[in-house]
Parts: C-alpha cells; structure tokens; sequence
C-alpha cells in the first residue's frame, strides 16, 4: 500500500512539472477567452507585424525545419513540436521567448489571442 501511494506520488509530480504543447493552447485559450485559429496563426506567424521581421524570417514558414536567425545567421532548430520535442515543454522558456520575439516582430507582447492561434497552427504542423 505505501509503495502504491509512492508510486503514484512520484507520477503525479513528473506530470504536473512536464508541461506540453497542447498545455499552453489550453493555458492561452483560457487567458484568451474564446477559441484558438491555426488559420489566423499561420498568418500572424508569416506576415510582418510592423516590424523589420515575422516570425518567419527567423523560424521559417514551415516551422517544421531548422530556422536561422535572420540578425547573427545561427541556427535555430525546429519551432514545431512534431520536429522537435523539446519545444513547448517549459513556461518559463516559452514565456520568455514570446515576449522577446514579440517584441522583435511587432515592437509589443502578443495578446493571448494571437499566442493561442500561433500555438494552434504550430500543433498542426505535421
Ligand atoms: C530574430 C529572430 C527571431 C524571430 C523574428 C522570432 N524568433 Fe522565436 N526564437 C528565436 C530564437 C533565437 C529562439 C531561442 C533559441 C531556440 O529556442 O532555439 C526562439 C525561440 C522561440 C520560442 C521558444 C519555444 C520553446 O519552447 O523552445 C517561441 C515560442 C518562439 N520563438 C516564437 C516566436 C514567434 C511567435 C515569433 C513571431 C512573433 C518569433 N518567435 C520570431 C528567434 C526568433
């Protein structure tokens, strides 16, 4: 019995530490308010927001393959979780990326929205 209840503590930790993909869709929706678009998302994510970049300039437009910085030329590996799993997997990361590249791209943050709908076109990138 107080092997079953270890085991079962242990789990419960590892699952609420991990955070996935589909977490943050959930977690943006919900700060959002209403659905996620991939449609929309694919188009913030491949069109300029005011700035000199989109998000493509530095990820692609199939974000599926590795990305090279569009300022230094480094390598970025895949933004899309289906290509790479480590992406999407820690908030503080995905936070911190997000307001440094909205920042780059469109000279603000994302709303909640627009993060939703990039994470939503990401997911279903195959
Ligand atoms: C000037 C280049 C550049 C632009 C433009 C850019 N990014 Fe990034 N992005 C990076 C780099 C560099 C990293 C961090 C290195 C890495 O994780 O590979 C990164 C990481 C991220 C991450 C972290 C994901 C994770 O869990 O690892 C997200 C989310 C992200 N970018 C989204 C965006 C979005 C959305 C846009 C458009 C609003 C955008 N990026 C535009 C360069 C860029």
């Amino acid at each position: 019995m107080r092997r079953t209840l270890a085991i079962a503590a242990l789990l419960f930790s590892a699952t609420a530490q991990a955070e996935t993909p589909r977490d943050f869709l959930t977690r943006f929706e919900k700060e959002a308010g209403g659905a996620a678009s991939a449609e929309r998302g694919g188009r913030f994510f491949n069109s300029k927001q005011g700035g000199e970049w989109s998000c493509a300039s530095c990820h692609t437009e199939r974000p599926t393959q590795t990305g090279r910085h569009a300022k230094t030329d480094k390598a970025i590996t895949p933004l899309a979780p289906a290509a790479n799993a480590e992406r999407f997997t820690d908030a503080a990361k995905v936070d911190k990326w997000f307001r440094r590249n909205c920042n780059d791209t469109a000279n603000r943050l994302c709303s909640a929205q627009e993060k939703a709908d990039v994470m939503a076109w990401l997911l279903a990138l195959k």
